[in-house]
């Protein structure tokens, strides 16, 4: 099977589970991201279950509105059962890195809110130990380069993503060379650094469930 072929059997299974556990009618939250937009596509086929989503990005809200799916503001809902992602890298203890398309600091706010966090990936995104993948970290501009000696204080290396704005108007640093053996404790210790808006380490507030695309079917881990 091809990586897309995963991607959309996951996004299947994760739409399969919004239509058997969800309330009809609730708000559900999307997140960002290619795994996101096959989701974005299955949803669409469901969409009567649901009233409305909230979009962690200007990306997948104008994918969503595209399908004809209301998109409300974060600000308007009091409950959202779950909330639908992807993830740069996942741990069976289910923390990850998020953030690739650089989206981290809405998919943190939308996740908090949400009841579960569902991650959706391909069995390539599974990995032991985090940090192969170069941590995202948002900083507002000024502190860019305060930001970036603090973060070779901590052991790695940070490299501005070229051309790149966030949503909010911020850059981001990509963190490479960590090796994240506690990344609940180095989570919080980065947003202690003056200037960070969010990194983009999901350990503190984790995955509740993962929907694990392989060849022989999508597999469900829990904690
Ligand atoms: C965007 C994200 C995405 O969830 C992450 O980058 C995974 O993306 P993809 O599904 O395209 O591999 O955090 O900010």
């Amino acid at each position: 099977m091809t990586q897309d072929e995963l991607k959309q059997a996951v996004a299947k299974a994760a739409a399969d589970y919004v239509a058997a556990n969800v309330p009809a009618g609730s708000v559900i939250g999307v997140g960002t991201g290619s795994t996101a937009n096959f989701f974005i596509d299955e949803l669409a086929k469901i969409k009567g279950r649901i009233s409305a989503a909230v979009a962690s990005s200007e990306a997948s809200r104008k994918r969503l509105t595209s399908h004809g799916i209301k998109v409300i503001d974060l600000n308007e809902v009091e409950h959202m059962p779950v909330y639908v992602d992807g993830a740069d890298e996942i741990t069976a203890g289910l923390a990850m890195i998020k953030g690739g398309g650089g989206a981290l600091t809405r998919e943190k706010i939308v996740a908090a809110v949400a009841g579960k966090f569902i991650c959706v990936c391909d069995q390539s995104k599974l990995v032991d130990t985090l940090g192969k993948f170069p941590l995202p970290v948002e900083v507002i501009p000024m502190a860019r380069a305060h930001v970036a000696r603090e973060l070779e204080k901590l052991g790695g290396k940070p490299k501005l993503r070229e051309n790149f704005v966030t949503d909010n108007g911020n850059v981001i640093l990509d963190v490479h060379g960590l090796v994240i053996t506690g990344p609940a404790a180095f989570e919080t210790k980065l947003n202690q650094i003056t200037g960070v808006v969010t990194n983009g380490l999901f350990a503190c507030r984790g995955a509740d469930l993962l929907l694990l695309a392989t060849p022989d079917g999508v597999r469900s881990m829990g904690r």
